[in-house]
């Protein structure tokens, strides 16, 4: 890269010009900032930044006990914890856990309230409070429990005093539910055998659902923890474990062991974990660190641990340079469960995991389920430092934690396969992504106050798309123009003030910006005025380059062109950005506003922004895709595409512009292109698989992709793997694509795997990676025949990936009563796993038979699934926009807005910015086809 530099408010007149090298940095803050967004301004004043759901003006009242964050009057130290999960029900069928558990607390300010927070825990005993001072401790007048805000509030008849420490014992008992959050069960057959494991999410605010706690991310303290439990079972937490910490002992007439962890480091409660189950193990020394994998012992005996265990080494090793920290455990434990809600998490010492994200079978697992393995592992062992060492004060920062980690899995995951180019990817899975969403108007900042993030289900809400995939896309930004070497420093010196204590994003900022300090890196501005405005305002900007006049200039870009920003921005929406580029090589490399000289800026789309370009400029472009596209660089192809489909549907394009960007697909064989004009073309679909454009695009997209399946043909005649991991993935794209246009070559060959699998089941003989594709294909094109069996598999296979793989293919039946029989099933824990739920839902609403019957199962089903769902984080709000991502019709808006106002009193949880989206993105999907149709279908019938 070269230097870059800085355009200031004015016309950027193209200094591009005067840099040297071919590509350079600059950062534009512009300029041309038209009237309409002036009149925009008039719009009534909404309050800045607020994520989620708003909090009433008027609290009930102003008592402690009604406020959801607690006060800051008591600090607790040390947490003794001894929990017993019952693995079989009780007489009266419950599942349930006892517990003791004291608090060493200090009190920092004095009161005569002791309030921490409880939740579906029922006392046994009356709580008692011990005085560690010299003076008595004051007598408990009462105890109420408010499940509103899920305290315990204890009163005392006089006051604690300041700088003295206290000690508050409870006895419990709670619910060892099949929840999926707190201390819960999950269960699962072996040999025809149920096993029951106790295991826990405590994220964001499920430990007081385990045991009597302070929690909040900022109250730290160290835990000892101690689990009861059949001797024939392991316990784990976080803490390391030592034989002679066993003793066996009989409480209750139940001869148990008692297993004491050693004490953790100081915590916060959202990162313990205590799980009991008869589950296997692998591991690993590395120099003094162990390292285990856990899960079924089926799972962990058929080698499905091996890939996680030989990738875990080689990103802890990676992190520790990366940070310059060592890791700050003695032992990491990763293990896989059947029932877990989120992909995993992060508990320090103890991760959890889908089975589909961390076990592996080299046989019967595809690439994709492998990529995602090694880089859900990174994102986790990230946060160990990065979000368990150094941790937010609050639940409004959660972005930083979520984006970093979700930037630095691609980081860690190319250490542990280098061949992959696996950090070119983070452009489609999170770049693209987000683009998507943080370009409608309802959209909202990364940032939140920390008054706006308080209750549990607004702490779920911030669990979005914008915390993970845009807060990953801004700090891979920032880490490019700062340079990588700037930004690492001021990380490490960050992770090394702030262990063990907790932080506000600005205080990585000061880091940062120190190290731009003392090092030649020159940002035209500081770190925080830079990052302020792509951290406090929400959206980005489209960049316009214009080759005649050399102007470059901004605007908020938003999808919608008739929408407006839900809220002001004290920027007005005005970015400083970071703007790399490179051109066609000139004799003279002064000037690059020359006859056939292309232009093409965002280098491989570090910026988070779009680019749009003068007409000229934008033929060139398409020119050089035909005839050379080798010379823009591979991103930059699945960019060109991306960016032109998005300029067009906000109509700042044509939208066959965006079409003739796919023209060159016909040579392409690389996965990037492909996958960004398929992802971009899965709209048109959406819009128009019910229409008369259907016909004439299905030729249009059958014919490109005809020489992608014969280039697979060629390269190994599906017998082989193709040799790089994102040619395997286009492998399935040709095969995916081929058939779903009904290619006959590719219709005949599932055909014919499909039918021997179904002669001899006990052998499959389609490739793991082609397995998605051929199933989907197959079952669509059969009827209840291939179904059951596909179903008979599914509850046959004994790794999760392949089940994942036939549950959503059985999405893809033609047959309406097979679908809606399959709906019925998600309602049933014993069919489909309450995880699995809102995904199999999701997926048959994406199949366009499927989707009405989605939509009215949802509909009929809602005050259910609002409850068993409703309050989880990212399922829900995916299930909203799942089901109603094709809508486009004015009567299908209606409905929307009537099922809106029909559920008001029900609610909407976590998917309340959903709805508001869905009925956001119905809106323009209408005006859209409607503008568009015409066009459409007579471009595809004759593409040029
Ligand atoms: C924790 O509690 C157990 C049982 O009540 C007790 O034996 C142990 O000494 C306590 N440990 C600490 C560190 O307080
Ligand atoms: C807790 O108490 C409530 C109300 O008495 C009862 O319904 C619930 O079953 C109890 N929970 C457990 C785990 O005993
Ligand atoms: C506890 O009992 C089990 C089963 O009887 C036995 O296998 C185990 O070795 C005992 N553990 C200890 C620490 O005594
Ligand atoms: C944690 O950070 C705060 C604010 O930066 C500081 O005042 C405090 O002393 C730190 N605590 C520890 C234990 O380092
Ligand atoms: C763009 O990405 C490609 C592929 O990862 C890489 O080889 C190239 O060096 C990158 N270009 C720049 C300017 O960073
Ligand atoms: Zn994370």
């Amino acid at each position: 890269m070269g230097k870059g530099f800085f355009i200031n408010k004015t016309v950027g007149i193209v200094g591009i010009v005067l840099a040297a090298g071919a590509i350079a940095t600059i950062i534009a803050l512009s300029v041309v900032y038209s009237q309409e967004k002036s009149k925009n301004n008039e719009n009534e004043v909404k309050p800045t930044g607020a994520v989620t759901t708003p909090v009433p003006t008027t609290e009930p009242s102003n008592e402690p006990w009604d406020q959801w964050r607690l006060p800051q009057t008591l600090s607790p130290q040390t947490y003794n914890v001894t929990l017993w999960p019952r693995l079989q029900p009780d007489a009266t069928g419950l599942y349930i856990f006892r517990g003791l558990s004291s608090v060493v607390f200090r009190c920092v300010e004095k009161t005569n309230l002791i309030l921490i927070h409880s939740n579906k825990l029922n006392m046994t005993l009356q709580p008692t409070l011990t005085a560690l001072g010299s003076k008595p401790a004051p007598i408990i007048e009462s105890i109420v429990m408010h499940t509103k805000t899920q305290y315990m509030a204890i009163h005392l008849k006089d006051e604690l005093t300041a700088g003295e420490s206290y000690e508050l014992y409870t006895e419990f008992v709670g619910e060892l539910a099949d929840d999926l959050g707190g201390f819960y069960r999950s269960e699962y057959y072996e040999n025809g055998v149920k096993k029951v494991v106790a295991t826990t999410q405590m994220q964001a605010t499920d430990a007081r659902k385990a045991f009597p706690c302070f929690d909040e991310p900022a109250m730290k303290a160290v835990f000892h923890i101690t689990l009861y439990h059949d001797p024939a079972t392991v316990a784990l937490s976080n803490g390391v474990l030592k034989q002679q910490y066993k003793v066996n002992i009989t409480v209750d007439d139940t001869f148990v062991t008692r297993t004491t962890f050693a004490p953790t480091e100081v915590m916060s409660t959202y990162l313990l974990a205590f799980i009991v189950s008869d589950f296997g193990f692998i591991e690993q020394n590395i120099d003094k660190l162990q390292i285990r994998i856990f899960a079924r012992q089926e799972a962990i005996n058929a080698g499905q641990g091996e890939y996680a265990l030989s990738v875990t080494g080689t990103i802890l090793k990676f992190f520790e340079d990366y940070y310059n920290v060592p890791y700050p455990l003695p032992k990491s434990d990763q293990i896989a469960l059947p029932d877990f809600n989120a992909g995993a998490m992060e508990n320090w010492g103890l991760i959890t995991y889908r089975e589909t994200a961390l076990l592996y079978d080299e046989e019967i697992s595809s690439n994709g389920n492998k990529e995602r393995i090694v880089t859900i592992i990174a994102h986790e062992l990230a946060h160990q430092w990065f979000g368990n060492l150094v941790t937010i004060r609050w639940w409004n920062d959660l972005w930083l934690n979520e984006g970093f980690a979700s930037y630095v899995e691609y980081l860690g995951a190319d250490k542990a396969e280098p061949t992959w180019n696996i950090k070119d990817l983070i452009v489609l899975n999170d770049v693209h992504r987000v683009f998507a969403i943080d370009a409608l108007a309802s959209s909202h900042p990364l940032s939140s106050k920390e008054e706006e993030i308080q209750r549990p289900e607004q702490i779920s809400e911030v669990f979005d798309t914008i915390s993970y995939s845009k807060g990953a896309s801004v700090l891979r930004m920032l880490s490019d123009f700062l340079t990588e070497t700037v930004f690492t420093q001021g990380l490490q010196t960050y992770l090394d003030h702030f262990k063990f204590n907790n932080t506000v994003y600005t205080d990585l900022w000061e880091h940062l910006q120190r190290a731009v300090d003392s090092s030649t890196s020159t940002p035209p501005r500081s770190v925080q005025d830079i990052m302020d405005r792509w951290v406090l305002q929400m959206g980005f900007p489209v960049v316009t380059i214009n080759t005649e006049t050399g102007q470059i200039t901004q605007e908020h870009f938003l999808l919608d062109p008739e929408t407006k920003p839900d809220r002001p921005s004290e920027f007005n929406y005005e970015w400083f950005v970071p703007i790399s580029w490179t051109k066609k090589e000139a004799a003279q490399p002064l000037y690059w506003l020359f006859d056939d000289n292309w232009v093409l800026a965002n280098i491989n789309v570090t910026g988070y922004y779009r680019v749009n370009y003068d007409n000229e400029n934008w033929e060139r472009l398409l020119n050089v895709l035909q005839t050379s596209r080798q010379s823009i660089p591979v991103i930059n192809r699945a960019q060109i595409i991306d960016d032109a489909f998005n300029l067009a549907k906000a109509g700042i394009i044509e939208t066959t512009l965006a079409l003739r960007t796919t023209l060159f697909l016909a040579s392409e064989t690389e996965y990037m292109p492909w996958e960004s004009a398929l992802d971009n073309l899965d709209y048109f679909y959406l819009m128009f698989d019910r229409t008369e454009v259907y016909g004439p695009m299905q030729t249009y997209v059958g014919n490109k992709v005809e020489g992608l399946f014969d280039y697979f043909t060629r390269l190994t005649n599906w017998e082989n793997l193709p040799p790089g991991h994102t040619d395997q993935y286009n492998q399935v794209n040709a095969l995916r694509v081929a058939c779903s246009t009904g290619l006959e070559a590719c219709t005949t060959l599932v055909k014919t795997w499909f039918e021997q699998w179904m002669e001899n089941p006990n052998v499959n003989p389609i490739k793991a990676n082609l397995r998605s594709a051929v199933y989907c294909s197959a079952i669509a094109a059969g009827g209840e025949k291939e179904w059951n069996f596909a179903w008979e598999m599914f509850e046959k296979a004994t790794v999760a990936s392949e089940k994942d793989k036939l549950r959503a293919a059985m999405a893809c039946a033609t047959e309406p009563w097979l679908l809606n029989r399959y709906l019925k099933y998600t309602l049933d824990s014993n069919k489909i796993r309450k995880q699995d739920a809102t995904s199999t839902i999701i997926s048959i609403a994406s199949n366009v038979v499927g989707q009405p019957l989605a939509w009215d199962f949802v509909r009929a089903n809602w005050e259910y699934i609002f409850k068993q769902y409703g309050g989880g984080s990212f399922s829900f709000s995916n299930l909203i926009n799942g089901i109603t991502k094709r809508f486009s019709t004015e009567f299908e808006l209606q409905q929307l807005i009537q099922f809106r106002d029909d559920n008001a009193h029900i609610g909407f949880g976590s998917g309340t910015l959903a709805i508001q989206q869905s009925i956001e993105r119905t809106t323009a999907n209408i005006k859209w086809v409607k503008k568009n149709q015409e066009t459409v279908l007579e471009w595809f019938i004759n593409p040029l």
